[in-house]
């Protein structure tokens, strides 16, 4: 993995996701969350933004298609797999890896909210602002990126490099 270059260290992103989660815990002191990861690059993140939240707390995940990044996009986000519970009433906190186009968390944002939560919050480790086509921010953000191809952490390409335990730039000649 030499030719990777560390955009935050496993130090960073822990410290982060331990602010991330005070927020969290003081934001819903004293009520239940739903965890909801979005499949696969929010797994790592989601596993230890829950252990770090003090909160009364239960997972599930969604998954839904890539919509052809890096090709002629479609812009259509589409279910692959819905949630196993109801989240009617429920305080739901949606967990993303990343925030790019912002076209995924558009999606899962008003599909969730047609299931009437009790609340609908989003948060996302990495967001590339400059990347957005959709009017949407995440309520809890760890990083705001530059325009890099990320990998680590969850992340991939190509389905490799998610369990590095450092967020790092692939560089161009590796895609
Ligand atoms: C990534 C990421 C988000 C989405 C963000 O998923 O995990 O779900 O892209 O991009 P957007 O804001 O432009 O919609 P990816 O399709 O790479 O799938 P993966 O999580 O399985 O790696």
């Amino acid at each position: 993995m030499s030719d990777l270059k560390v955009l935050f260290s496993r130090d960073q992103i822990a410290q982060r996701v331990a602010e991330l989660a005070a927020a969290i815990t003081r934001d819903f002191a004293g009520e239940q969350v739903i965890f909801v990861g979005v499949l696969k690059g929010a797994s790592i993140f989601l596993s230890d933004l829950a252990r770090a939240v003090q909160v009364d707390a239960t997972f599930d995940f969604i998954s839904v298609s890539s919509y052809g990044k890096g090709a002629v996009s479609s812009g259509e986000v589409q279910l692959i797999k819905d949630l196993d519970e109801s989240v009617e009433g429920k305080n739901v906190i949606l967990v993303e890896d990343i925030l790019d186009t912002g076209l995924t968390l558009t999606y899962l944002k008003k599909l969730i909210a047609a299931r009437q939560p009790r609340s609908l919050k989003l948060a996302a480790l990495l967001d590339k602002i400059s990347r957005r086509t959709e009017p949407i921010h995440a309520d809890y953000t760890g990083f705001e990126i530059p325009d890099h191809f990320v990998v680590g952490y969850g992340m991939d390409h190509a389905e490799r490099y998610r369990n590095l335990a450092d967020i790092c730039i692939l560089p161009p000649e590796m895609f």
